[in-house]
């Protein structure tokens, strides 16, 4: 862990910098309490100062919200284009910028987690939730203090709540329970698509395979549905954990295999037969093409859609003669101007497959039809469609 010094008080003071995103640590640090105001507090950002704040948990709520009006009243006088693509790269841009200036209004986690401010919560489960126990989570093995930001802070204590109360999921009846960094089911329609498709002809209780489960949402909507057996993959360690404690909680363990891994359960090389093979192989890849700035956003952005081509690749090796592959892809990437539909077909083409069939969904979430997202038009047209892929007889 990068260690950061300050002066306080005329003493010299370290303390370990904890970041999830790989944030890098302020150039320098200067002690600040509830008296700064915000615009003094924005212009020592700017000269790459970080400010811990030893004042009220709520007032360092406040200055974050106070620095996030200017920062947004500046990014409205941008001249804006009427390219979706572009506003789409500009807004994310605009979030990164967000992200880095409040990322320097930083809070001193005690290495018990204890954050000792006035009117602090207690953040000690959430953050145990999100960097594992004190004692073996990195945490400065001398006892002294980790500084974390305050967005960072904000977003453990919210990845806890959701963790504790979970996600109500109608195709399932129950409640999945996401947790920090994993890609939670918020949007529920393409859940309801994996749950009316139809098994591939003449299967009745497939073998199945979910890659890149996250929360195992669909592994448990598949298990539920019947499948005689479900292998999960993820990418993100954290993901495999969340899938794992749901498929518990659901009583699903029996049924259910949870790996982590980039894309495929086993690998080619593999002396698996035909535990390499599976009737039916669903995917819900990260759909937009950009980079991924945390683990979080593993689940959005696909740099140069590398993830959903390695999938078309790779399924036809990983079908069973009978199998099917169920692609569900939202289009907006294509609504952005960022993929178009002759590049997935081709791609899909490429890959030696054939689609028998499509099931698409709109969107049912508050942001489609919320007409001062600068995005609305594009999301507004959104659609998430199941694709059923098969490996063509000849
Ligand atoms: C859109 S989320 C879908 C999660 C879950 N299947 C669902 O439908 O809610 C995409 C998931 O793919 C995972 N992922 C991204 N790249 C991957 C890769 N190369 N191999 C395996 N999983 C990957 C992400 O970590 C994330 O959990």
């Amino acid at each position: 862990m990068t260690t950061v010094t300050w002066i306080e008080k005329g003493t010299h003071r370290s303390a370990g910098w904890r970041t999830e995103n790989g944030a890098p640590a302020p150039r320098d640090i200067v002690v600040i309490h509830d008296d700064i105001a915000a615009d003094k507090a924005l212009r020592m950002i700017r000269r790459g100062t970080g400010l811990l704040w030893r004042g009220d948990f709520h007032n360092a709520r406040q200055l974050m919200r106070a620095l996030d009006r200017r920062l947004q009243k500046r990014a409205s006088r941008a001249p804006q284009s009427s390219d979706p693509g572009d506003i789409f790269l500009a807004n994310r841009k605009a979030r990164a910028q967000r992200a880095e200036t409040l990322g320097k209004i930083l809070i001193p986690l005690e290495q018990d987690y204890t954050v000792r401010l006035r009117r602090a919560p207690d953040v000690r489960n959430a953050c145990t939730h999100a960097y594992g126990p004190p004692t073996h989570s990195g945490n400065d093995s001398t006892g002294r203090e980790t500084l974390v930001s305050l967005p960072e802070l904000l977003g453990v204590i919210s990845a806890y709540e959701w963790h504790q109360s979970g996600i109500e999921v109608a195709a399932l009846g129950a409640r999945i329970h996401p947790a920090y960094g994993v890609f939670a089911p918020t949007r529920d329609e393409y859940i309801d698509l994996v749950a009316d498709a139809p098994w591939p002809q003449g299967v009745e209780d497939p073998i199945v395979w979910d890659i890149g489960t996250g929360t195992g949402v669909l592994t448990a909507v598949l298990a539920r549905r019947g499948a005689r057996e479900v292998v999960a993959s993820d990418i993100n360690p954290r993901a495999v954990q969340c899938a794992r404690d749901n498929v518990g909680r659901l009583g699903l363990a029996d049924r259910v295999n949870v790996v982590e891994a980039d894309l495929w359960p086993y690998d080619d090389d593999d002396e698996v037969g035909d535990a390499g093979r599976a009737d039916v192989v669903v995917c819900n890849p990260p759909w937009i093409p950009g980079r991924p700035t945390s683990a979080l956003e593993q689940g959005i952005y696909d740099p140069g859609s590398d993830v959903l081509t390695r999938f078309l690749d790779g399924l036809p090796r990983h079908l069973t003669p009978q199998g099917e592959g169920w692609l569900i892809l939202s289009d907006l990437a294509e609504q952005l101007g960022l993929r178009t539909r002759d590049e997935l077909l081709t791609r899909i083409a490429d890959a030696g497959l054939t689609v028998i069939d499509t099931r698409e969904t709109a969107p049912r979430h508050s942001r489609a039809s919320d007409t001062d997202d600068p995005l609305h038009a594009a999301r507004s047209r959104e659609r998430t469609i199941l694709w059923r892929l098969v490996i063509p007889t000849s």
